[in-house]
């Protein structure tokens, strides 16, 4: 049978104690309602549905185009009542398998078993064992280990709060039961809401079949309901794509100091120093060496590059064999050719760095187009922008920039040129010239220094 997916993400999530809706809170980097419909999308089903609520504006304008049939709770009334808002927008028949906004953690592979497992069952059930139990609906069975009702914890009674296996809060439910069983929801409970877990009471009700698949893995269906556990929800995930890069050989000096909010890709002999972030897509090729405390976001280095300590990359292509930092800050759009050399205390922003170039002390290249096997003196700036617009400084093979120069854009420096240290270039300068732009060095005899007076 097709399937639907319904997502619950309607709740303010009061437990936050945040005025932003609970699912849109991240973690790595993205919503944790992205990290879910991801998860959604990889068992191709044929719809899914999202029930918004608190904020919900919010919600759709940061999910826009993923193909996402959105559904208004008005009022949260519970999460049996947040799937009967679907049954209009459900396609007729399909099979569906609810998942919860703040469960990010949950794989696809656990939800492939969820559903392989379901059979020809009327329900089933995502059940595992929490280390506390705590605030988890607790399933419980009969005798013969049938699962006969899920009771949520403020319901449950002091011998069923005993119980260990508790419900995920993801849920399979066969196409021709859906209605029939949500139809029947009351909210005669402890907090007057209506309890989507109840199905299975009524599922029991019908002598319908109901099964409870166990996740082995409980970490991946911890639940967010507040700072406490989005941290430790963080730290999970962390912990995890540390193992997957360690499996693919990289070295990390410890696998507890890395955050990874995003997708990192890396080639063979990695080593990546203690505290890095990496957000978004980056890509680190064969034998690159991040060193400690560095920031790199949305960005490729290339084989045998290293980037050392303090440096922050953003958005930019780095070539093979580049050194950078330490404390360099490479803003979006830049590019560097194989064989450059970055230097401490360095900003660049599209910058085009040639071939074997260096900038390595105290500057700012930005709006830059730079050629071959130049050399840029500590402290030059590229004087880009007049207050109101910005200029381009070109910059051609083989040229030779003295300390402390401004190139003040727009401004071509021609190949091979030598530029005095300590000048302001405004004009374009000749091809294998010496330019320089200061007056002379002039000393005065006798010149009386002022005195206090
Ligand atoms: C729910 C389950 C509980 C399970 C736990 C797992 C119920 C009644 N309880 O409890 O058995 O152990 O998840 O994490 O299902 N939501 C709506 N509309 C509503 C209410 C909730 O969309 O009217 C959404 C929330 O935004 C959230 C999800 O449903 O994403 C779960 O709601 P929450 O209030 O967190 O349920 P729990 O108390 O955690
Ligand atoms: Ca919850």
């Amino acid at each position: 049978m097709p399937l639907s997916i319904i997502i619950l993400a309607a709740g303010q999530g009061t437990r936050m104690k945040s005025s932003r809706p609970k699912v849109l809170h991240h973690l790595a980097g993205k919503p944790m309602l992205q990290h879910v419909v991801e998860t959604g999308q990889a068992l191709n089903p044929e719809q899914i549905i999202v029930v918004i609520g608190y904020q919900s504006e919010q919600i759709r304008e940061q999910m826009m185009g993923q193909n996402l049939d959105f559904v208004e709770q008005v009022e949260q009334l519970g999460t049996g009542h947040a799937v009967v808002q679907c049954l209009d927008v459900l396609v007729e028949g399909n099979d569906i398998l609810v998942l919860n906004g703040d469960g990010p953690l949950i794989s696809s592979v656990a939800l492939n078993s969820l559903l392989k497992k379901a059979g020809n069952n009327a329900v089933n059930i995502l059940s595992f064992y929490p280390p506390t139990p705590q605030g988890y609906g607790r399933i419980v069975r009969q005798a013969d280990d049938k699962v006969i009702a899920i009771i949520e914890e403020k319901d449950a009674d002091q011998q069923q709060k005993e119980i260990r296996e508790c419900y995920s809060g993801f849920m399979f439910i066969a196409g021709n039961q859906v209605r029939h069983l949500v139809g029947q929801l009351d909210n005669n409970n402890a907090q007057s809401e209506y309890y989507l877990t109840d199905v299975v009471k009524h599922a029991v009700d019908s002598e319908l079949n109901i099964t409870a698949t166990i996740c082995e893995d409980a970490d991946e269906v911890q639940g967010v309901n507040n700072q406490t556990q989005l941290a430790q929800v963080e730290n999970l995930f962390r912990q995890k794509q540390a193992i997957k890069l360690m499996e693919a050989g990289v070295k990390l000096y410890d696998p507890d100091r890395i955050d990874i909010r995003g997708i990192l890709k890396v080639g063979s002999d990695v080593e990546i120093d203690i505290n890095c972030i990496f957000i978004g897509d980056v890509v680190l090729g064969d034998n690159v060496h991040i060193a400690t405390n560095c920031i790199i976001e949305n960005s490729s280095i290339g084989k045998g590059s290293q980037i050392l300590p303090m440096t922050s990359i953003d958005s930019a292509t780095i070539g093979e064999g580049v050194s950078i930092g330490p404390f360099a800050r490479i803003r979006p759009g830049t590019e560097c050719a194989d064989g450059v050399k970055i230097g401490n205390f360095v900003e660049t922003k599209k910058a085009q760095i040639g071939l074997g170039s260096k900038v390595n002390h105290l500057s700012y290249v930005g709006d830059t187009e730079m050629g071959a096997n130049v050399n840029i003196g500590a402290g030059t700036i590229t004087c880009n922008y007049d207050g109101a617009n910005k200029f381009k400084t070109i910059i051609e093979d083989d040229v030779f920039v003295g300390s402390d120069t401004q190139l003040v854009a727009p401004v071509k420096i021609s190949r091979g040129s030598t530029i005095g240290a300590g000048s302001t270039i405004t004009k374009d300068t000749p091809e294998d010239q010496l330019t320089l732009s200061r007056s002379k060095q002039i000393s005065m005899p006798g010149w009386p220094r002022p005195v206090k007076k």
